[in-house]
């Protein structure tokens, strides 16, 4: 099988081409991080726009890098939801209108899902089952996964997703966008001692996460390093002196890298599994990678990572899970789009109009 993949869900514009014997045969990615750096954040109707403009000459350049014309390909996967709905419908719309000229199949397919499978594009592919921690800059949460398809959520989010986390913090510290990296690199240089920041939801049961006392708390540190008065708003980053920048990330990364690290340890104990796999944009996270690393070690277990251009959106991981959902056969997903989408239920139809 050969697969077109797209990926439109937000600032990413991702194409590739996966056989499911020579595995993935070319890709290309337009990051729109520059567009939406000067607004601190992604602002939808650009984003659209933006994957308007640069996703058919992307399809013609990969399909000619791929060796493989159009006609070639088995079916067209494209990312469904979750995201941003008008980004969504740009990849859609192309998706569709290209399989139906092509008369080939169509593959919506799940977001979280190509994050959670990205890690079979490595030769060294974890086998089910495992649990995967899928933390990216709108979702946080722990996954059973027993099979291709099979899916379980065993913990999310109950606020914000960890990305939006690490992108707000940054953003307080004066961090550009996107803060997720920024921060982090600037964590290294400082004391993740000096600030004790809470670990949100480690003193109680079960696998959910929420990370917005821990953005308070930052909060509330960063008003005091900068003699702001407690009902005023704290001023941007700058008047920060590097140290106390740099030791605020340090202990706010310590903090939700903690928390993440107890949780994937409670849900490998609780399911059983002997396998983790991390993906979504903070799976890059090089402190988050080494807490993982340190308890897994000790636990017995085994962590996987995509290589970090496949942690973050991309088009490979979308056409190899339109192949692997192709190959593991069963009824097709009814085409379309949808902002939000659970893992694990059916993509979820247009509603009818009431008249
Ligand atoms: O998976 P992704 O590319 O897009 C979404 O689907 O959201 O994840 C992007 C998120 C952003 O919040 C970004 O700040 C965060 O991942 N991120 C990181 C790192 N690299 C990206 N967060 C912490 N440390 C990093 N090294
Ligand atoms: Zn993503």
């Amino acid at each position: 099988m050969r697969v077109l993949g797209i990926e439109t869900s937000c600032d990413e514009t991702g194409v590739a081409v996966y056989d499911s014997e020579q595995g993935l045969l070319a890709q290309a990615l337009h990051s729109q991080i520059a567009r939406h750096a000067e607004y601190g954040g992604v602002v939808p109707e650009l984003a659209s726009r933006d994957h308007l403009a640069k996703l058919a000459p992307m399809v013609d350049q990969v399909l000619e890098a791929a060796d493989t014309p159009a006609e070639a390909l088995d079916a067209i996967a494209y990312t469904a939801g979750p995201g941003l709905v008008g980004a969504l419908l740009v990849g859609a719309c192309y998706a569709t209108g290209l399989a139906r000229a092509l008369g080939k199949p169509a593959i919506p397919v799940h977001h979280m899902e190509a994050h959670l499978l990205a890690p079979m594009l490595e030769a060294d592919a974890p086998a089910y089952p495992f649990v995967a921690l899928l933390v990216s800059g709108g979702h946080s949460m722990l996954v059973d996964v027993a099979a291709v398809g099979q899916y379980e959520v065993i913990g999310t989010t109950l606020d914000d997703a960890a990305g939006e986390a690490f992108d707000k913090t940054a953003k307080l510290l004066g961090l550009p966008y996107p803060g997720g990296p920024a921060l982090s690199a600037l964590a290294e240089q400082g004391d993740a001692t000096r600030f004790k920041l809470p670990r949100p939801m480690l003193n109680r049961p079960g696998l959910d996460f929420s990370f917005s006392g821990l953005k308070t708390a930052v909060l509330m540190v960063v008003r005091e390093l900068q003699g702001v008065a407690g009902d005023q708003p704290p001023r941007p980053g700058s008047t920060l002196s590097d140290v106390g920048r740099a030791d605020v990330a340090a202990s706010f990364q310590a903090a939700i890298v903690e928390t993440l690290t107890r949780k994937c340890e409670r849900a490998l104990a609780q399911t059983g599994r002997q396998r983790l796999v991390v993906a979504g944009g903070v799976g890059a996270n090089r402190a988050l990678r080494a807490a993982l690393a340190a308890a897994c070690d000790t636990s017995g277990a085994r962590v996987y990572y995509p290589r970090p251009e496949y942690c973050t959106d991309n088009g490979a991981m979308i056409a190899l899970a339109g192949v692997l959902r192709a190959e593991a056969g069963g009824e097709g997903l009814p085409i379309g789009a949808a902002p939000r989408w659970p893992l694990g239920t059916p993509l979820p139809e247009r509603r009818k109009r009431v008249a």
